[in-house]
């Protein structure tokens, strides 16, 4: 148990992003409500994820991280979740064949919708609203009545996360991810891209090596491993009512959990060490992530380690950095640096997608693939240089064929953007970019690994 902490004790201490819900009365009940719900998720189910996590650190596997900037209410359908979900494994199995290395799969859906927002107020045409944080918190719409902050959509968005990681876990050990199926995950429209054909490559090999396994013997009809997959969920821990309302004691270890999801990450906008999150999250045994953007100082960041970690166990702490392209090298080294110093156990991932957000001539808030790339390579080659592992990937994506992203194989441009652009909030990656971007990794995580193998046989 942690010392001096309650699932209450954030509410002493400034929260930045929170939303100013005009009833407090009405947000009490519905919080009230929430805290008599059957929870999300597990706390054993967590500390599984821990302990990836902690082989991550270890350099044992790799950890990706992906999925919606912010789900909605809108596109609530069982299409856009499979599409997702079967573009994480597409990615992961590029990822596992390059590597050799078991890939971690969490995704940002089943509990992604609340918002931090640069400006709490949006101007247009004159006219001036609150912002629009997510449809946990109020509406999209640029009306007045649509973004009053409502504590009812907490309920429906608790409700929607259910059904989402319902059907996440049936996908996950109901056969559909079974790795004999591969050549079936590859999407109607990547499956002709060239990205496409060069999946098929592997699934290719992957399906040769089944049957190689199975002429030796190895039954994969009964072996877990082929047969099912692991799949975690992740969310900014946001909106801390919502989050303590689904806070509970586990029975078995008595630690507390935040049965929200699997993993909860602390935004860049949020990290203030004597802040409200903070606060918050250092008393729940769930892995947490940590934004680091480049205002983060190494003093600050090492005095939030302590905070969070006081016991520096490897697992609990990721920190995703996002710097922007041409930042990296700025900014990672002294972060590298302080936190070896010290010895402090995390695992490092690679946010390439919020230091690398611009508006285009037309209005569109969008990120260019080749700097989302070129971020990931830089991050790879900082942490070569250093001698600290790269250790994860955390981004935006969506499964279905949104053109809100520029470039990749589909060379999306300006000019089509406006084509299916349907984010309620960040430009995601659309399910041929992130397979283009999982193939980029492979090569950085190949080469790595040719490195280290001459390592080896240098000092050997
Ligand atoms: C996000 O991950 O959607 C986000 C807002 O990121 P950051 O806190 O790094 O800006
Ligand atoms: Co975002």
């Amino acid at each position: 148990m942690t010392r001096n902490w309650s699932p209450d004790t954030w509410r002493s201490r400034p929260a930045a992003q929170a939303p100013e819900y005009p009833d407090a009365e009405a947000l009490a009940r519905i919080e009230a409500e929430l805290h008599r719900y059957p929870p999300l998720v597990f706390a054993g189910e967590a500390r599984n994820l821990r302990a990836r996590l902690r082989d991550v650190a270890e350099g044992k596997a790799f950890l990706l991280q992906g999925g919606d900037c912010a789900e909605s209410f809108a596109e609530f359908n069982a299409d856009t979740i499979r599409d997702s979900f079967r573009v994480l494994l597409q990615m992961s199995v590029v990822l596992t064949f390059a590597a050799a290395l078991p890939v971690v799969k969490v995704a940002r859906l089943a509990g992604q919708f609340a918002k931090p927002r640069t400006t709490p107020t949006e101007v247009r045409g004159g006219v001036e609203l609150p912002a629009y944080r997510g449809d946990i918190v109020n509406g999209i719409e640029f009306d007045a009545a649509a973004r009053v902050p409502d504590p009812q959509r907490q309920i429906r968005a608790y409700t929607q996360s259910a059904g989402t990681l319902n059907l996440l876990r049936a996908f996950a050990t109901g056969g559909y991810a079974d790795l004999r199926r591969v050549h079936r995950w590859n999407l109607g429209f990547v499956e002709r891209s060239p990205v496409g054909e060069r999946f098929r490559d592997i699934a290719d090999r992957t399906t040769e090596a089944i049957a190689f396994m199975e002429a030796c013997g190895v039954d994969s009809e009964n072996f877990a491993g082929l047969r099912e997959t692991e799949f975690f969920t992740s969310h900014e821990a946001l909106l801390l009512g919502y989050e303590q309302a689904l806070t509970r004691v586990d029975s078995t270890s008595g630690d507390w959990y935040d049965t929200s999801a699997h993993m909860l990450w602390i935004g860049d906008r949020t990290r203030d060490p004597e802040g409200a999150h903070i606060e918050f999250l250092r008393g729940v045994a769930n892995p947490i992530g940590l934004k680091v953007g480049p205002s983060a100082k190494p003093d600050e960041l090492l005095r939030v380690l302590e905070i969070l970690n006081p016991r520096n166990e490897a697992g609990r702490l990721t920190l995703i950095t996002r710097f922007g392209t041409g930042n990296v090298q700025r900014y990672l080294p002294a972060l590298l640096r302080a936190v070896e110093a010290e010895g402090r156990n995390v695992v490092w991932a690679c946010d390439p997608m919020h230091g690398n957000t611009v508006v285009s001539e037309n209005g569109y808030k969008t990120r260019a693939f080749e700097r989302i790339v070129g971020e990931v390579r830089d991050f790879f080659d900082v942490h070569r240089a250093e001698g600290t592992r790269a250790g994860g990937l955390h981004f935006e994506m969506t499964g279905q064929d949104v053109t809100e992203c520029l470039g990749g194989a589909q060379e999306i441009t300006e000019a089509t953007l406006s084509d299916r652009y349907h984010t309620h909030c960040d430009p995601r990656l659309n399910a041929s970019q992130s397979l283009e971007l999982a193939f980029q990794i492979a090569e950085s995580l190949r080469s790595l690994r040719s490195t280290l193998a001459a390592d080896v046989a240098e000092a050997s």
